[in-house]
Parts: C-alpha cells; sequence; structure tokens
C-alpha cells in the first residue's frame, strides 16, 4: 500500500496555494522570450570583481567566525551598519536590540506570519498586492480585508471604511501590510500625506504596520518621501527591508525593525525557522556596504533603470491599444498597465507566450484572484531594445483582440 500524504498534511499545508508568478516562470524558461515578468534585477550591472574581493576579504579576516553557527539575531558590525543608515534616513526611534538580520524580506513576511496569525485572522492589505506577502499570509490561515491602491498608493478613505466595518463586526485586525513605495505590483507610491494619515489610523485604531520597503532606494526620479517607520516610530510600525534589489537576490538577506517585545517573538520564529541567516554571507554584506560598494551600485541601477522604464512607456504609447493605461514609476522594477476592459489577461497569457513575449497576470496580485484585466510588466531585467520588442508585441497580440 503506498502511503497518501494528503491524509497526514496539516490543514494549513491543504490551505497552501502556488505562486503564479513561480508557475509561470518555469513555462517562459527560454531565451527566445522575451520575459517581461520575473522580478529580476539585471545581473550585467553587478560588479562580480567587488563581490569576488569581498568574499576573499571576508573569509581571510572572519575565517572561521564565518564558517560558523551565528547568533540568531545577526552579525553585530552588520546590524551597527544597517541602523546607522537607517538614521541617516530620518530613523532615530531605535536601537541595537530593534535590528536584526533575516534570510531577506521573504523570511520576515513569513515570520511575521507566525508570530500575528491565526487561523481565520483578519490582515488588511493593498489590493492589488505582492504576491508573496499574500502567500506567507495565507500560509498561516489568514483572511484577507483588501484596500485599493491609486496613483497615490493605499487609499486612506477605503481603509478607513473598512476599519469602521471590521470595528462593527468586533474584528481585530492583527495588522495593515503595505508597501509605500514602488509598489509590487502597481509601481506607486505613497503620498506623505496619506503616509501621515495612515499613521494617524494606526494611533485611532490601535493598528499595527508592516512596512515592506525593498524598493525605496531605487528611486530614479524625485524625492524620497519619509518611511512610515521614521513617521510613525518602531512602536506602531514594524520595518522589512532586503539587500536583493540593493544588491543581490541571491545572498538572501535583509533586515528586521520591530520593537522589543515583538522582536523577542520573531527571534524565536527565527531560532525555529533556520537557526541563524548565513553568517559567512553577513560577513560578505558588511565588507560590500562598509567599502561604499553598494551605494556605487545603487547610483548605477539609479542611472541606468530609467533608460528602460522610458524605453517601456514609449513602447507602451506606439504599440498599445486605444483603451489601455499603465502607471509612470519614479522607481522600483514594475509597471502596472491596464488592458481594454473585454481582454482577459489571464487567458491570454498562452497566446502571449506563443508570441514569445512574458508578462504577469494581474490576478495574482489579487486575493480572490478577480481581476483579469491587468498585467505588470518588469523593466530592470531586460535591455531597452527587447523592452521595446516586448512590449510591440503584446501590443500586436492585444490589437489583434479589438
Ligand atoms: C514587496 C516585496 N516584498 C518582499 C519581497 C521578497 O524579497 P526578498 O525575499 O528577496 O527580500 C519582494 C520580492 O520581489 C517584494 O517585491
Amino acid at each position: 500500500m503506498s502511503l497518501n500524504a494528503v491524509e497526514l498534511f496539516s490543514e494549513r499545508a491543504l490551505g497552501f496555494k502556488q505562486s503564479a508568478i513561480r508557475e509561470q516562470l518555469k513555462i517562459i524558461d527560454s531565451p527566445e522570450i522575451i520575459s517581461l515578468a520575473g522580478g529580476f534585477p539585471d545581473d550585467r550591472f553587478w560588479p562580480i570583481d567587488r563581490v569576488i574581493e569581498a568574499s576573499t576579504f571576508a573569509l581571510r579576516e572572519y575565517g572561521k567566525k564565518a564558517l560558523q553557527y551565528g547568533s540568531t539575531e545577526g552579525i553585530k558590525k552588520l546590524r551597527v551598519l544597517l541602523m546607522d543608515r537607517m538614521e541617516k534616513e530620518g530613523v532615530n526611534s531605535i536601537d541595537l536590540d530593534n535590528v536584526i538580520i533575516s534570510t531577506a524580506s521573504q523570511q520576515g513576511l513569513s515570520l511575521l506570519a507566525q508570530v500575528f496569525v491565526n487561523p481565520g485572522d483578519t490582515v488588511i492589505v493593498e489590493e492589488p498586492s505582492y504576491i508573496g506577502a499574500l502567500q506567507a499570509f495565507t500560509s498561516m490561515q489568514a483572511v484577507f480585508c483588501t484596500v485599493p491602491v491609486d496613483k497615490d498608493g493605499m487609499q486612506m478613505d477605503a481603509l478607513e471604511d473598512r476599519l469602521k466595518e471590521l470595528q462593527k463586526a468586533h474584528i481585530r485586525p492583527k495588522f495593515v501590510y503595505t508597501v509605500p513605495n514602488f509598489q509590487n505590483p502597481v509601481g506607486v507610491t505613497m503620498t506623505l500625506e496619506r503616509r501621515k494619515k495612515l499613521i494617524e489610523l494606526a494611533h485611532t485604531y490601535d493598528l499595527l504596520i508592516v512596512e515592506d520597503d525593498p524598493y525605496g532606494e531605487v528611486r530614479f526620479e524625485g524625492e524620497p518621501i519619509p518611511s512610515l517607520l521614521a513617521l510613525g516610530g518602531k512602536d506602531r510600525v514594524i520595518a522589512l527591508r532586503t539587500f536583493s534589489k540593493i544588491s543581490f537576490p541571491g545572498l538572501r538577506l535583509g533586515w528586521i525593525v520591530a520593537r522589543e517585545d515583538i522582536m523577542d517573538k520573531i527571534i524565536l520564529g527565527k531560532q525555529a525557522a533556520d537557526l541563524c541567516s548565513s553568517a559567512m554571507i553577513q560577513y560578505i554584506a558588511y565588507e560590500f556596504v562598509s567599502r561604499g560598494w553598494m551605494d556605487d551600485y545603487i547610483n548605477v541601477v539609479r542611472r541606468e533603470y530609467p533608460k528602460k522604464k522610458n524605453a517601456m512607456i514609449a513602447a507602451l504609447e506606439q504599440y498599445f491599444p486605444v483603451g489601455s493605461s499603465w502607471t509612470d514609476p519614479q522607481g522600483g522594477l514594475f509597471v502596472w498597465v491596464k488592458v481594454p476592459e473585454h481582454i482577459d489577461t489571464t487567458a491570454m497569457f498562452h497566446e502571449a507566450i506563443s508570441a514569445k513575449v512574458a508578462y504577469v497576470v494581474g490576478s495574482a496580485f489579487y486575493p480572490r484572484r478577480d481581476d483579469n484585466c491587468h498585467m505588470r510588466l518588469n523593466f530592470s531585467a531586460v535591455d531597452p531594445e527587447h523592452i521595446t520588442e516586448g512590449v510591440h508585441r503584446l501590443g500586436d497580440l492585444l490589437k489583434s483582440k479589438i
């Protein structure tokens, strides 16, 4: 008799959802397809020689410590460096106990789900929202209360309405999850006014905010806006940061900022998950950041990505049918496109693959998967000529449906 694992899976595991993006990435892993789908940085700009130098130095300098188990909180000198970096951005309510290293932001999301979410608990999310966060919260059986996003980020009047409804129903949301800068997938940034309103609502309704900000430093136009953490302080805001877009996702390194009582639980959760993030990678990251090489790299990204974004916007203007619209982000990696209403972007995906171009279907970013007229296009990973060609192919396909 063969073992039927389904009888053994937890209810939680039975509810796990596939990430539409990961599934799609498997299909599009072919060199002829122009992929505007993933969220990858452009590896052609990576200073590999510097990474080799930082790695060699880290192993020589910290050798045995680098290869040993580290503390769950992370290497102290890296945490100090990151704390100082955040202080320069106006975050001054934190000290070392409030900062730990994580195995990138995705682990931060997963730990927060573990720390806060019981089955059936309500979590407030933007709609559309980052798919990996939806996955992490779903894995702990969260129920989503959604708040729409427009060109200025999460809509605060809609949030307030939702909060009133929840209060009436005696439901206490566990937290509000937001990606305030160059949101994934929409690419929009929450205005200062809305950030202040969110902090005000957090006080009025006694809320915790989770600020996930992988893209804030990938700003290539306009002025930076203070973070929710800087505005609201650690009492109400947990911040997730990552090295993935400001250096290399392969490091799998990020950091979490939270107040002490919450951090204690996060640390216990992390101990159970992986004991610690790789000490060796943390030392390499320390060398890379402290030598100013990460800032050099960020400057390259800020110089090069707008060329790609501009190529994408120009191609959308030239090739997409009347009735389409899109966001024009000042940073980050994504443009969010609305196609004419009667066209179904989910149904069109396989035709796009046949036309040798890929995008991520908009429905993937909606908890109820009930949107079919959007697509997320990535501009960071592809060069401008291929962006133009990819958008041209998509535009032709869309026009053939009108
Ligand atoms: C909003 C957001 N949060 C978190 C992540 C996870 O990134 P990582 O685990 O590489 O830090 C991503 C990745 O694209 C993201 O877009």
